[in-house]
């Protein structure tokens, strides 16, 4: 399952890359691939990404679906991951746009306990409420959000003035 990650946040990235790296983040491959890469050329891949556009998934979704979808982000996720899900900063990552079958994916292992998943414990609360059926909703939430219309303001987020 692959993220899509043009535009990312360059300290988000920095900081993903680090705990593959460390073996802080459970991975099939990222890790092997990370541990091969210097600080230097890290930063390097960071700013190559930070500096392309971000292309949303915009992945249509049934209503239903995406209503309840709505209602969870609202009351469990919406704190930190503002603005449906477009928002970014060093510690946050966009979930906007984002391929909901990668989210999901991401969501089932940050809540099974024995994967090493760093996130907050306020997250992982309230994940732990959540059964599939709930996730699956807000990713497909998230998969379907128009996070173009947000791009500017996540450059200034990014302190880029391009
Ligand atoms: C207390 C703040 C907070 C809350 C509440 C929260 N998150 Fe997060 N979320 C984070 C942070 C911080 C990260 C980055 C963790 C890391 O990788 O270090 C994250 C990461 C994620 C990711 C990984 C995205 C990716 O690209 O890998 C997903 C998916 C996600 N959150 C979904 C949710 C959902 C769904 C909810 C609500 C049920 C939620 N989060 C609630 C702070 C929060």
């Amino acid at each position: 399952m692959v993220p899509s990650i043009a535009g990312m946040d360059p300290r988000y990235f920095m900081h993903l890359m680090q705990d593959f790296k460390q073996g802080e983040r459970y991975s099939t491959i990222m890790g092997r691939i990370a541990g091969g890469y210097g600080l230097l050329e890290l930063r390097e891949m960071a700013r190559f990404f930070a500096g392309r556009e971000w292309v949303p998934a915009r992945v249509a979704a049934e209503a239903d679906l995406v209503a309840a979808g709505a209602t969870i982000h609202e009351e469990h996720c919406a704190e930190c991951h503002e603005d449906a899900g477009r928002y970014q900063d060093k510690e946050i990552p966009r979930l906007a746009g984002q391929w909901p079958a990668y989210l999901l994916s991401q969501l089932l292992d940050y809540r099974t306990e024995r994967v090493q998943m760093p996130q907050p414990d306020k997250m992982r609360n309230r994940l732990a409420k959540l059964s599939d059926a709930d996730l699956a909703a807000v990713s497909a939430y998230y998969g379907q959000v128009d996070a173009t219309k947000a791009l500017a303001q996540d450059e200034t987020a990014n302190g880029d003035s391009h």
